[in-house]
C-alpha cells in the first residue's frame, strides 16, 4: 500500500528518499514521486510505474542539495494511477507539499470548497485538498507550518499519516498522524520518516513512533512533537526491534525463497524462552493476564485478514482441542461490521504479520469501544495494532517482504499452539500431554528443515500442474485451514483459481466439478479423520481427477493418489504447521513455473492499510 518517506539534513536528499522508496516497494504499489523545497518553490518529479524509473529524473530534475523532503510510493484509491494523481501534491501556489497515506471521507466536499474559492485541483485524489487547505492556512496568518497543519487536519474526516514540506521553511518537514503510521528515525545530525520502518532501518536504529493525533515538526537536529490541540508530547525514541530490519536478498533470488528458507530460524527465535518441559506448558509473558484471570475465560475469538484469518482458523482449532474452551476465527474484515456482540468473559485475538492492516485495527478499535480485551498476535513491534492492544504475543519472525505471507503465518499457528498448550494446562490437559506438545513444538523447526530440503520434489510436481486452470485444495478439521492457506498463497502468486473445501463437502457439490482437468490437493494429518480423507481421495481418483496428497501419515500402498508429499510426523495437533510448508513451496514453484513476479502479484499489496 502507500508508503512515505521523509528525511531532513545534510545528506543526499533525492538519493536517500529513492533508497527509502525502494525499500517500501515490497508493500505494493502503482506509482512513485518525490519533492524537495528549492529556491522557494517545490520541486517534484513523479512518475507511474517502478521506482527506478523515477531515478532518472529524479537525477536529472532535482540534482543540488536539499535540506529536506518528501517522497510517495502510491497505491492507487480516489483516482486511476496517472502521474497527476502521484504524489507528492502541491497547492496552486507550488509553496506547500504534502504525502498522505490514508484515505479523506470528506474529500468531496473540500474540493468543491476549493474550487469554488478559486482554487485549481490538478488531480482526481482526496489528498490534494490537504495542500491546499495548510496552504490557506499560512495565508491567513497561522504561526508555523504545524500550526496550519493542524488547523487544516481540523477539517478533514478519515485516516491520514502525512508529511509537509514547505517552500518558504525549506529545512522542515512537518508529519501528523490519525489512523495511518507514522515513525521518526532520530540519526545524528539528520532525521528521517516514514510510514514504515523498513525505509530508514539502515539509517537508525532509534525511532519515535507517532500516536493518532500527534503532529511533529521535524529539523535535521531536532524533533518536536504536540497533540491536536497544541500540547506539547515528550517521546524518548526507542530502539527499532529486529523485526524492522534486513530487507536484503542475501543471495536468494526473491524474498519469498528466503522467507521460507527462514522458517526454521524464526520458528526457533519464536519458541525461545517460551516453552517449559518441566511443567509441560509454556510462557507468554507478553500476555499480561495471570492464571486465574485465563481460567475464568469462557470463548476466546481470533480475528486477522486473509491468511492470518486462516492462522486464527487453526489456532481456534488447536485451543479448542487443548483447552476445550469454545474458541472460533473470524475474518475482521467482516467482525468489524458485524455489530459484534462483545461478552466479557471472552478473550479477543487480533492477528496480523503488519500490525496496520486496517480492518483488522478497526476491528480491534470497535471491539475496545465495547469494553473487550484484545490481545495481539502480531509480527511488527511498534506498529499499529500491537500499540492498540498493548499485550499479546509478538511473533518473531523477523522482516517479511514478500506480498505473500509465509514465516509469519507459520508463527501465527506456532504462537497459538503455545497459548493453547497454555490455556490447556491452567485447565484439564495432562501433564503428560502437556510434555509431549512441548516436546513437539521444540522438534518443529528440524522438521521445517526436513520439509523445505523436499524442495526439488515439490517443484515437479508444481510443474506438472502449472497449467492448470483450477484446484481444488481439501482438508478436514485440522487439514481445513491448511487446505485455506494452500488455496490462499496458490491464487495470490500464481493467479490460478484455487478453492479451498472440507473434504467431506465434496459430495454435497463440488464434487460435480471434478474430471482429469481438475487436480486436488488432499492436506491429511495423521489424526482421528483419516479415514475421511481417504475416502474423499477414493470419490476424487473414481471421477479421473489426479490427486495430490500432502501427508504426515502413513497411507496405505492401494491409495490412488497420483502425487505424494511427506511432511514428518511430529504430533496430531502439531501436524498442520508442518502440512502448511509444502504448500507454501508447491505455490511458489508454481507460480516460478508461469513466470510471475512472486514477491509482487498483481493488484496485491503487503501490508492493506485502507479499508
Ligand atoms: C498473505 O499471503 C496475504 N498476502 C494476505 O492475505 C495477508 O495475510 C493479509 O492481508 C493480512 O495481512 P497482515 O497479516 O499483515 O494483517
Amino acid at each position: 500500500m502507500c508508503g512515505i518517506v521523509a528525511y531532513a539534513g545534510p545528506g543526499d536528499t533525492t538519493a536517500i528518499l529513492l533508497e527509502g522508496l525502494r525499500r517500501l516497494e515490497y508493500r505494493g504499489y502503482d506509482s512513485a514521486g518525490v519533492a524537495v523545497a528549492a529556491r522557494r518553490k517545490i520541486k517534484r518529479v513523479r512518475v507511474v510505474g517502478r521506482v527506478e524509473e523515477l531515478t532518472d529524473p529524479v537525477g536529472a530534475d532535482l540534482t543540488g542539495s536539499y535540506p529536506a523532503g518528501i517522497a510517495h510510493t502510491r497505491w492507487a484509491s480516489h483516482g486511476p494511477a496517472t502521474t497527476a494523481n502521484c504524489h507528492p501534491h502541491t497547492d496552486g501556489s507550488g509553496r506547500i507539499a504534502i504525502a498522505h497515506n490514508g484515505i479523506l471521507d470528506n474529500a468531496e466536499q473540500l474540493r468543491a470548497e476549493i474550487t469554488a474559492a478559486g482554487g485549481v485541483l490538478t488531480s482526481d485524489t482526496d489528498s490534494e485538498v490537504l495542500a491546499h487547505l495548510i496552504a490557506a492556512q499560512l495565508e491567513a496568518g497561522a504561526e508555523s507550518l504545524v500550526a496550519a497543519t493542524s488547523a487544516a487536519l481540523d477539517r478533514v474526516r478519515g485516516t491520514y499519516g502525512v508529511v509537509v514540506l514547505d517552500a518558504r521553511e525549506p529545512d522542515t518537514i512537518v508529519a501528523a498522524r490519525h489512523g495511518s503510521p507514522v515513525v521518526i528515525g532520530v540519526g545524528d545530525g539528520e532525521m528521517f520518516i516514514a510510514s514504515d520502518p523498513a525505509a530508514i532501518a539502515h539509517h537508525t536504529r532509534k525511532v519515535v513512533y507517532l500516536d493518532d493525533g500527534e503532529l511533529a515538526t521535524v529539523t535535521a537536529g531536532d524533533y518536536a512533537t504536540i497533540t491536536r490541540d497544541s500540547r506539547r508530547t515528550i517521546k524518548a525514541p526507542v530502539e527499532l526491534t529486529a523485526a524492522a530490519e534486513g530487507y536484503e536478498l542475501d543471495g536468494y533470488p526473491d524474498f519469498m525463497t528466503r522467507e521460507m528458507h527462514a522458517q526454521p530460524e524464526a520458528m526457533r527465535r519464536a519458541l525461545a524462552g517460551r516453552l517449559d518441559p518441566r511443567w509441560g506448558t509454556t510462557r507468554l509473558d507478553g500476555i499480561l493476564l495471570d492464571a486465574r484471570e485465563l481460567r475464568s475465560l469462557r470463548r476466546v475469538t481470533i480475528f486477522g485478514c486473509g491468511s492470518a484469518y486462516y492462522a486464527a482458523e487453526a489456532g481456534a482449532l488447536l485451543i479448542e482441542q487443548l483447552a476445550r474452551i469454545p474458541a472460533e476465527a473470524q475474518p475482521a474484515s467482516e467482525l468489524r461490521y458485524r455489530n459484534p456482540v462483545v461478552d466479557s468473559d471472552t478473550l479477543y485475538i487480533a492477528v496480523s504479520q503488519s500490525g496496520e492492516t486496517a480492518d483488522t485495527l478497526v476491528a480491534v478499535e470497535e471491539l475496545q469501544r465495547k469494553g473487550a480485551r484484545v490481545i495481539g498476535c502480531v509480527n511488527v513491534v511498534g506498529s499499529s495494532i500491537g500499540r492498540a492492544c498493548g499485550q499479546g504475543m509478538f511473533l518473531h519472525a523477523g522482516p517479511e517482504v514478500s506480498v505473500a505471507s509465509t514465516k509469519a503465518v507459520t508463527n501465527m499457528t506456532l504462537s497459538f499452539a503455545m497459548l493453547a498448550v497454555l490455556l490447556g494446562r491452567i485447565r484439564d490437559l495432562s501433564p503428560a500431554d502437556g510434555a509431549r506438545l512441548v516436546a513437539g513444538l521444540e522438534k518443529l523447526p528440524a522438521q521445517v528443515e526436513q520439509i523445505l530440503a523436499d524442495d526439488e520434489h515439490i517443484a515437479q510436481i508444481a510443474r506438472t500442474y502449472a497449467n492448470a486452470s483450477r484446484m481444488f485444495f481439501l482438508g478436514q478439521v485440522r487439514g481445513w485451514p491448511v487446505a485455506r492457506e494452500g488455496a490462499q498463497k496458490l491464487k495470490e502468486i500464481s493467479y490460478i483459481h484455487a478453492e479451498a473445501y472440507p473434504g467431506s463437502e465434496l459430495k454435497h457439490g463440488p464434487l460435480a466439478l471434478i474430471d482429469e482437468s481438475m487436480p486436488s490437493v488432499v492436506v491429511i494429518p495423521d489424526d482421528d479423520v483419516l479415514e475421511r480423507n481417504l475416502s474423499t481421495i477414493e470419490q476424487i481418483a473414481a471421477r479421473g481427477g489426479p490427486v495430490i496428497a500432502v501427508t504426515s501419515a502413513e497411507l496405505p500402498k492401494s491409495a490412488p493418489i497420483t502425487h505424494m508429499i511427506r511432511v514428518p510426523h511430529n504430533s496430531p495437533e502439531l501436524d498442520p504447521i508442518l502440512l502448511t510448508i509444502p504448500l507454501q513451496m508447491f505455490a511458489y514453484h508454481t507460480a516460478v513455473a508461469l513466470g510471475r513476479d512472486v514477491d509482487k502479484p498483481r493488484n496485491l499489496a503487503k501490508s492493506v492499510t485502507v479499508a
